[in-house]
């Protein structure tokens, strides 16, 4: 398997979609971390949002979208995504995806936070992402070759700065490189950054490290979000209780009772994530426990069979305690309209890329939206290229720092130190720790070392290690409150951070 016209690192839904609309005739290479279907898009439980209903338009959809994202994001991109939206929709009814169904057969849509509208397409109750998964991988054409347990460490780069293959490892012995003209980096966010967190555990940032390594911009960092309402039992997170039981009327009480969103916001429990988030942080570290009282959605059961599941198996019944915890990243790898990285070759999908449509905060089931558009238009992108004979022999290694003296913390610490200090709420003395306790591993000099001498465990701490560092750098850079990102130091969102981003490129000796 060592050639193909395109690579895809990764197998969420905008990877899917990538492949299954690329042309029939491209040999494509999907690689993923451990198992096909082990991915955020497949636990994604809210939905797929767009401006469908009768008195609903994309209009509106954008304006919600720009809202949220408090102006940072793009206003071209959201239009294009926004309007894109119900031709999105119309094109999965049509490959016969189950999408859920009022009495009178049309789309039933549900309400999540920030919508003026209820425009969220689901399927299964609070399964929609596990089934659009489904329904892409049986669309799957006979070019597309899926491998499995490969974890992607490093990229081969021609001296000019062209990416032109991986290198990828099934375990700690078994090295091989793979070329081809295209790779594209679709490994999500990095949501296991965090030691609260709605993301798979397969989720912990590498594809934004394989960027920034290669000499790619990366964007936004510091905009990271945070959902309100995880599962919280024994002073842990254990899984998502979707937004969208929000939205059939559910609601955020304290111990005694007290509806922690009245008077907070206009939209109560429905305002944007990051103002509830807050709001249950807040509550959490006064010593009130929040929890989400249930009680007037008549078939909680069969409208939200995830939710359900999972409190049935951490045995909790009647109203949910929650507590807020890493949940997507707005910003990644910088992207063009089509997906192109500024590094020739390579390019980023979903949630690893930054496209600009979120701005400083998503707006709710924007995400899997945003993965089939740009799925699709990346594909399109591509197949226009020529398909040309393509091969690269690699060159010859260059010197490599040894690793002997050098440490790596564990995971565990990687987690707790990035919640305490560049979590929910950052200022400016918790992130310059962290960005000094991240320094003191030398990451300069690990990226230095041969990747293939290291374990795999030993590489995906490096590689969580640098992706903290761009979170806590651009936290550190960004002196304001901006939607995901919020500095207790500089609690308002301030007039020269307007519209403005924050990049970074590993522009010194490359790899
Ligand atoms: C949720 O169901 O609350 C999450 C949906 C999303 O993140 O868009």
């Amino acid at each position: 398997m060592n050639r193909a016209d395109v690579i895809i690192v990764g197998s969420g839904i905008a990877a899917l979609q990538l492949a299954v609309h690329l042309p029939r005739n491209f040999h494509v290479i999907v690689l993923t971390k451990s198992q096909m279907k082990k991915s955020n898009s497949s636990l994604a439980q809210g939905g797929i949002a767009a401006a469908i209903g009768a008195e609903d338009d994309p209009t509106f959809h954008y304006k919600d979208t720009m809202e949220a994202g408090r102006n940072v994001n793009n206003q071209l991109a959201v239009h294009r995504l926004t309007d894109k939206a119900p031709e999105t929709i119309q094109e999965l009814v049509n490959d016969q995806c189950p999408f859920d169904r009022d009495q009178n057969g049309s789309l039933q849509l549900g309400r999540e936070g920030a919508h003026s509208h209820s425009r969220i397409v689901h399927s299964g109750g609070d399964q929609t992402g596990r089934m659009m998964i489904d329904c892409l991988v049986e669309k799957l054409g006979s070019n597309v070759h899926i491998y499995e347990n490969q974890c992607v460490y490093d990229l081969h780069m021609e001296k000019e700065g062209r990416c032109y293959g991986v290198k990828s490892k099934t375990g700690d012995e078994l090295s091989h490189s793979i070329f081809a003209p295209h790779v594209v980096l679709a490994t999500g966010g990095c949501g296991q950054l965090y030691s609260f967190t709605s993301n798979a555990k397969e989720v912990t940032g590498d594809g934004i490290a394989l960027a920034y390594w290669a000499g790619a911009r990366v964007k936004n960092m510091e905009f990271v979000q945070f959902h309100p309402t995880l599962l919280f039992c024994n002073g842990k997170t254990e899984g998502l209780v979707s937004e969208a039981i929000r939205g059939e009327g559910a609601q955020l009480v304290d111990d005694k009772g007290k509806q922690i969103m009245a008077g907070v916001h206009p939209m109560r429990d429905l305002a944007p994530r990051h103002v509830v988030a807050q709001t249950i942080f807040n509550s959490i570290q006064k010593g009130r426990p929040v929890y989400l009282d249930i009680s007037s959605i008549p078939e909680f059961k069969k409208r939200f069979p995830t939710a359900a599941q999972l409190c049935q198996r951490n045995q909790v019944s009647g109203s949910i305690p929650v507590a807020p915890g890493c949940h997507f990243l707005m910003g990644g790898i910088e992207v063009d309209d089509v997906g192109r990285t500024n590094v020739p070759g390579l390019y980023a999908v979903g949630e690893a890329a930054c496209t600009d449509v979120h701005g400083a905060n998503r707006l709710a089931s924007n995400s899997l939206l945003e993965g089939l558009v740009y799925g699709k238009k990346l594909a399109k992108h591509i197949a226009e290229q020529a398909l040309t004979p393509f091969f690269q022999e690699p060159p010859s290694c260059n010197h490599h720092e040894n690793v002997s003296g050098l440490t790596l913390p564990t995971v565990e610490e990687i987690q707790c130190h990035m919640m305490d200090r560049a979590g929910i709420v950052r200022e400016e003395k918790s992130l310059l720790t962290q960005l000094k306790w991240i320094e003191s591993f030398k990451l300069e000099k690990w990226v230095r070392t041969d990747f293939s001498q290291l374990t795999i465990k030993q590489w995906s701490i490096l590689s969580m290690l640098q992706t903290s560092w761009l979170i806590t750098n651009a936290a550190l850079k960004r002196t304001e409150s901006r939607g995901g990102h919020f500095r207790s130091d500089f609690p308002y969102e301030r007039d020269e951070w307007q519209g403005k981003h924050t990049t970074e490129i590993r522009c010194s000796e490359k790899r």
